[in-house]
């Protein structure tokens, strides 16, 4: 809802001016544990989470997935409820396959928060690119955002697509027919297969990554003709506003969705500050999830 999305958005301000302190950490979840089990590659998300854990005063233990008894044959499940054996009060978890964080937070009683499952949902993502965004318009409410790229097999597409919409955005999505999940606007976005025409007049433009890891087949017929047809350049961002945006959840991969000097255009770029914002947000999420003793349900993210 509007009002608890700008609750967290409100209460993540607060961490970026304590972020830009010498003096990072303060006691709030002294005596909270949290751990990290992501069950797949993560740089930003999982370094986040521990820095934003700690940075609160909270335990935080990293389960190495590759070292764990997962790789005897224990479940995720099982894996979970033994985790959840040991008192955390919070579990945050990635994993490759759509719904499996949903079905882990039903056989816990610590709160879960989704750190991204297959190509289903990434929370805090959207939150974080909603803190960017409003932090350098002002607002999310009116604008024109297009995501861009691989939307059929995005998690943070769905995510900020979700948000986006709840706030008042107006959202496009271009994209290949290949790289579109049937019926995409269903999901209340305007549906575009040309850049320019995707582009035109928009206030945002986040580019997606290739998720090659979770494509079987051929999506598309080259990377150099991916990128001659949906890799953003100067050539391409010129139909967008001339103050717009540019967003990529990272990681990027240069010359497939993104040229270089467009990535790295720190004028118009703010990939940088999408990730200075994840450790707010998840502070944000972590403080309200857990920042009450006398709280009443666990809650999830
Ligand atoms: N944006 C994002 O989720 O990045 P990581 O995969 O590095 O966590």
């Amino acid at each position: 809802m509007p009002p608890e999305i700008s609750l967290l958005l409100d209460r993540s301000e607060s961490y970026v001016a304590q972020n830009r302190r010498a003096d990072k950490k303060q006691s709030l979840l002294r005596g909270r544990t949290i751990i990290n089990l992501f069950f797949e590659a993560s740089t930003r998300t999982r370094t986040s989470f521990e820095l934003a854990g700690k940075r609160l005063g909270a335990d935080v233990i990293n389960m190495s997935v590759s070292t764990s008894s997962v790789r005897k044959g224990e479940t995720v499940i099982d894996t979970a409820m033994t985790l959840n054996a040991m008192h955390p009060d919070v579990l945050i978890v990635r994993h490759p396959e759509s719904g499996a964080v949903k079905l882990l937070s039903e056989k816990v009683n610590c709160a879960v928060i989704n750190a991204g499952d297959g190509s289903h949902e990434h929370p805090t993502q959207a939150l974080l690119d909603a803190l960017t965004i409003r932090r350098r318009k002002g607002r999310l409410d009116g604008l024109k955002v297009a995501i861009c790229g691989d939307i059929l097999h995005s998690r943070v597409a769905r995510s900020n697509i979700h948000l986006l919409n709840i706030m008042g955005a107006r959202v496009r999505v271009v994209a290949p027919r290949t790289l579109l999940p049937r019926a995409v606007e269903r999901l209340g976005v305007e549906v575009y297969h040309d850049m320019g025409e995707g582009l035109a007049g928009c206030d945002i433009v986040m580019m997606l990554r290739l998720q090659t890891e979770r494509m079987q087949g051929n999506y598309f017929p080259s990377i150099r003709e991916y990128f001659h047809f949906f890799g953003l350049d100067y050539e391409k961002l010129g139909r967008a506003s001339a103050e717009a945006l540019i967003m990529h959840p990272g990681p990027m991969n240069r010359g497939v969705e993104i040229d270089s000097l467009v990535a790295d255009d720190y004028g118009r770029s703010v990939i940088r500050e999408q990730v200075e914002m994840g450790v707010a947000v998840r502070m944000a999420c972590l403080e309200l999830l857990t920042g009450d003793p006398a709280g009443g349900d666990r809650g999830n993210i």
